[in-house]
């Protein structure tokens, strides 16, 4: 992999206003010299993310992430730092630049996921070219498209729609012929497990196959649909739709189909539409609803429902279909949408129709008006449970079903909101409701005893009110606040010293071998030495987090303060070490003579800890 120039980050950064990156994202209004708006990790309704051009960098208060512009890419779309650096490079024009000898021809991203995006690509165009190919089989494949589904070739064109061979080791060959290797054709989803076998045997047979996107656009994986060519599994049925396996870039929870092509559309004034199949999301797209996306199958889950909030629509409208599966599944979305804070309204279609058929039957106008008609999710919920007259009995189901979802709530006047519209829709008094659901509330299991909800509040205050932290992030945050502590420190702490099992701990051993090797270093010179993106995230949170003002305590003071915890931390280890092996020597006393005064030096020194005067600082920095 080709190297990146030395201080290509940091120019990188200085030349990304942060303010145009961000804005990108989130609203921000201006509060002096810096810039404010709603969190984009955190649901929030009063504005505590802000953003400091200046200084390069973002403080989200609510979720206590703190970073720069690549840290905020990374996070936004779900990128490794490599990865991040190119998407900054594209979107801003700032061409990379490389260490003297290494190819630049060559792409930069040469990752196990880069490479596993290209095969994917080149995987695309092998099966289009199969569709187009002379022969029965192809032929097979596009009756099915154009005759019988009625799509056209354009749409197959646009959204890379292709066939895979019945001969199931034909893409396999292709792959290798184009010099794709072993590892990757491994881990590219697309293949069973070699074993022992020789060739490799595609998980893809005599299908249409369909190209499923990541949001940024990038091919990840395929779903393949069934074809009367399509070979038996033995004694099995082959199944309808045939998905990648979770591959290093495919995984099922972070993808919605053709939220790519959405994504550019949506936006506050939109709703998103959701529907079952990929093929539904793709005949809706082409006749003008644009912003139609699929989860894959009738699986639904919160990051899902969390990559659509992301974008800010409006809300978004279901769009499952008549049959019980959907009904079902319906039914099973509603808390995801309660609990990501989305407003949803569900359309009904007609018992056993999807909405690929009644555009193509009844055409767009009557798939417009299903959606005109699609119902809020309390009237939708009671529409399920409750019957015309409705008993108490049917009553208490529906808040059964709502309560524990309205409990994890975390906007006390949304909740109060839906309390109201379902007292409406029960036709009881809102006050008995909210009666019933306080009671219900205090009666909930303490929060460590129910299966582990993600509760970001919880994480904040701990984040906020107290914080944890070890020494070894105390000493990296004195270092990165004042870094003429760097050639001192390298010299005191010894390696042994720290806790690599923290992160902090891990980071500091690189700095200090560094310094202690090299000489003093400046923060964005300790940074470039981080490879790892837990890494970055730690060291940048200490970066940006502010001194605390009224705080007397100098920086010095604390540092030397970390380094009395560490050594005594390590004198009691070695004091330890040094009892266990005198007992074993007990029976031999005059060995122990030379231990003994070892163990007197370490439980005299521990009362003068090494430390740090302000005249060794060092003046060059
Ligand atoms: P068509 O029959 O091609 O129109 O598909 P559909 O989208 O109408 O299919 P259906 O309503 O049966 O299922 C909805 C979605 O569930 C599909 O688009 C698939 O994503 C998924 N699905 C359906 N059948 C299977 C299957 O056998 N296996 C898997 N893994 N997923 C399936
Ligand atoms: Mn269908």
């Amino acid at each position: 992999m080709p190297r990146l120039a030395e201080g290509f980050v940091t120019e990188l950064k200085d030349r990304i206003d942060l303010h145009d990156l961000v804005s990108r994202y989130v609203q921000l209004k201006k509060s002096g010299s810096s810039w404010v708006g709603l969190s984009p990790f955190n649901k929030e309704k009063t504005p505590s993310f802000y953003v400091h051009p200046l200084k390069g960098f973002f403080n989200c208060f609510s979720s206590g992430e703190k970073g720069d512009g690549i840290t905020f890419v990374q996070k936004m779309e779900n990128l490794d730092f490599y990865e991040a650096i190119e998407y900054l490079s594209r979107e801003f024009s700032i061409p990379l630049r490389f260490q003297e000898g290494s190819s630049t021809s060559e792409p930069l991203g040469q990752s196990m996921r880069k490479e596993l995006f290209s095969l994917q690509e080149i995987a695309k165009a092998w099966f289009s070219e199969q569709m187009k190919a002379e022969g029965t089989e192809s032929e097979v494949a596009r009756k099915y498209w154009l005759q019988e589904r009625k799509f056209n070739h354009e749409v197959a064109d646009s959204f890379g729609v292709g066939y895979a061979p019945t001969d199931r080791f034909a893409l396999g060959r292709h792959l290798t012929s184009k010099g794709i290797v072993d590892k990757l054709m491994a881990k590219s989803g697309l293949f069973y497990d070699k074993k022992n076998q020789s060739d490799w045997v595609s998980i893809f047979c005599g299908r249409l196959m369909i190209p499923i996107r990541e949001k940024l656009g990038r091919i990840c994986g395929f779903t393949g649909r069934k074809l009367s060519v399509t070979p038996e599994w033995g004694e099995k049925k082959a199944p309808k739709y045939v998905n990648s396996p979770e591959t290093p870039i495919f995984h099922k929870g972070q993808i919605l189909f053709n939220l790519d092509l959405a994504n550019k559309e949506i936006n506050e004034s939109k709703d998103f539409l959701l529907v079952e199949g990929q093929l539904d999301s793709i005949r809706c797209y082409t006749e003008g609803f644009k912003t139609t996306v699929a989860p894959q199958g009738t699986a639904f889950k919160e990051s899902q429902a969390e990559l659509m909030r992301k974008s800010n629509p409006r809300r978004v409208v279901c769009l499952l279909d008549g049959d019980q599966a959907g009904q079902k599944a319906a039914l099973s979305y509603v808390p995801i949408f309660l609990k990501t804070g989305l407003d949803a309204r569900f359309a009904t279609l007609p018992e056993g129709a999807d909405p690929d058929q009644i555009v193509v039957n009844q055409g767009k106008e009557a798939l417009e008006k299903i959606i005109e008609e699609g119902e809020p999710m309390v009237s939708y919920v009671c529409g399920k449970i409750l019957s015309k007259k409705p008993s108490p009995q049917e009553k208490i189901k529906v808040t059964d079903f709502f309560f524990p979802t309205f409990a994890e709530m975390e906007s006390l006047v949304i909740r109060d909101s839906y309390l109201n519209e379902l007292a409406d829709s029960l036709i009881v008094p809102a006050q008995a409701l909210k009666a019933d659901f306080q009671k219900f509330n205090r009666n909930r299991k303490p929060a460590y005893q129910q299966k582990t909800t993600h509760n970001p509040t919880q994480k904040v205050e701990n984040k906020t009110t107290e914080r944890l932290t070890t020494a070894e992030d105390d000493l990296l945050y004195c270092l990165l606040h004042d870094v003429r502590l760097g050639s001192s420190l390298s010299q005191i702490i010894d390696p042994s010293w720290l806790d690599t099992k923290v992160t902090a701990g891990r980071i500091l051993a690189k700095i200090l071998a560094e310094i202690l090797a090299d000489g003093p270093l400046e923060s964005s010179e300790m940074e470039e030495l981080l490879e790892a993106d837990s890494e970055r995230f730690v060291f940048q949170n200490l970066l940006f987090q502010e001194p605390e003002e009224e705080s007397d305590t100098t920086i010095m003071d604390t540092a030397n303060h970390c380094i009395a915890a560490l050594f005594a931390k390590n004198s009691r280890k070695s004091e330890k070490t040094l009892l266990s092996s005198l007992q074993e020597l007990n029976h031999n006393p005059s060995s122990t003579t030379e231990l003994r005064a070892q163990l007197k030096e370490i439980r005299s020194c521990r009362k003068n800890p090494p430390k740090i005067f302000e005249t060794e600082l060092d003046p060059k920095l």
